[in-house]
């Protein structure tokens, strides 16, 4: 494997935002994991697309329809190079990841009865927590938990004694957004096809840092958010495979979806439109698009080298700090770290960089059951990506010091 260097510096350039000041100070921008920033050569898509060739797609004869049409359709092409899908049409666009797993959610009530059996990883956000559990109420199947431990990692072997022929569908991350664990997909993919169970990966925290192949993972369901990996909000993909595509009903009702519409009876579209009901945002797929070449120039393995050096930096320096606890110590894990100082609230802290120009999060990151798990009410959270520096990493460590300083 060969990996280049990634000159960062030449690439800060090419994102404006990191030339911001905040609150007097350089802004050090560690929310990586909220949203990623935009790149200029997104941003250029984004104004090319309002200032050339705005128009609704796959309806109108004249030239603009045609390039929008055709540009969205490339930006699909993209997404399934880029994870390698079978067809393009296995790529549905959403809204985001949320907006994914609803899909999947919603027409999952037509292969459910009552007692069958859908497991849901313990260290999953809500937003695939809770649209199983409206599964459940709807359809009266059971939601079962895998645990995970003190690390931050799932339990295999209680997972394997968790799935049984009752076991319909397993939901899990690809990677934790509040402790930054990879999870073994690939076992859990395996070990759920072994008795009949589908499988659905939120990979919304993986995809910015990890080269997807869903034909080698062999897995049914795929999401991905494009706004964390160098593209705009409001946009993000559903993979599945054409056998579960095709099975599964439509989402919504409404325009584009249908094939013939009579007061009698809809047919529905083939894929992917069959599941795109309405005006899609049209130049957030195409930026999408342009994100993952973006990506794709400077490549996989190079910034997960980077960002692992990153990680074992940050997380040296983290820990000589006196108080300071790290939640997620899995050595499988992308560059976040979550953690709490004793005695101080994590909203504090993160108040107090705010001041200092750093962005982190603080709160439970929509995942409560994981701060439940570890008992705390939250943790500050710095997510670093491939533009970061160690320098950085420096300043925050400097400014957690200055915290403890101003509220000890
Ligand atoms: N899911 C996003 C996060 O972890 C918003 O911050």
């Amino acid at each position: 494997m060969i990996i280049t260097k990634l000159d960062i510096e030449t690439i800060r350039q090419d994102f404006p935002i990191l030339k911001r000041k905040v609150n007097g100070y350089p802004l050090v921008y560690l929310d990586n994991a909220a949203t990623s920033q935009t790149p200029k050569q997104v941003i250029d898509v984004i104004v090319d697309y309002y200032t050339r060739y705005n128009a609704n797609i796959h309806r109108g004869v004249h030239t603009l329809s045609q390039e929008a049409t055709d540009a969205y359709e490339n930006a699909r092409i993209k997404v399934q190079n880029h994870i390698n899908a079978v067809e393009p049409y296995e790529i549905i666009f959403t809204s985001g990841t949320t907006d994914s797993i609803n899909l999947v959610a919603n027409g999952f009530a037509s292969f459910l009865k009552k007692g069958d059996e859908l497991l849901v990883s313990a260290m999953e956000h809500h937003s695939n927590i809770v649209p199983w559990q409206m599964l459940c109420e709807r359809t009266g199947a059971i939601l079962k938990v895998i645990p995970m431990n003190l690390e931050g990692e799932l339990l295999i072997e209680e997972y394997a004694k968790l799935l049984s022929s009752s076991t319909k569908l397993v939901v899990c991350n690809h990677v934790s957004n509040a402790l930054g664990t990879i999870n073994p997909i690939e076992k859990i993919i395996s070990l759920a096809h072994e008795v009949g169970a589908a499988v659905l990966i939120d990979g919304a925290q993986a995809a910015p840092h990890i080269k997807i192949d869903v034909q080698k993972l062999n897995v049914d369901f795929y999401t991905i958010s494009a706004h964390k990996i160098c593209g705009p909000t409001g946009v993000g993909i559903l993979y599945g495979k054409e056998e579960w595509l095709a099975k599964l009903p439509p989402y919504q009702g409404g325009g584009e979806m249908i094939a013939e519409v009579t007061f009698e009876k809809t047919t529905y579209a083939d894929l992917p439109h069959k599941f795109e009901a309405g005006t899609p945002n049209i130049c957030g797929g195409i930026a999408f698009g342009a994100a993952l070449d973006y990506m794709n120039s400077l490549g996989y393995e190079a910034i997960a080298s980077y960002e692992k050096g990153l990680l074992a930096y940050a997380t040296k320096e983290l820990t000589l700090i006196e108080g300071l606890k790290i939640y997620g110590t899995s050595e499988h894990k992308t560059s976040v770290i979550s953690f709490n100082v004793k005695g101080i609230h994590p909203y504090d802290i993160g108040t107090i960089l705010d001041k200092l120009g750093i962005a982190v999060r603080t709160g439970h990151h929509c995942a409560q059951p994981v701060m439940d798990y570890f008992k705390v009410p939250g943790t500050v959270r710095a997510s670093f990506s491939f533009y970061n520096t160690k320098n950085e990493v420096d300043i925050l460590v400097e400014g957690v010091k200055k915290t403890i300083q101003m509220l000890s």
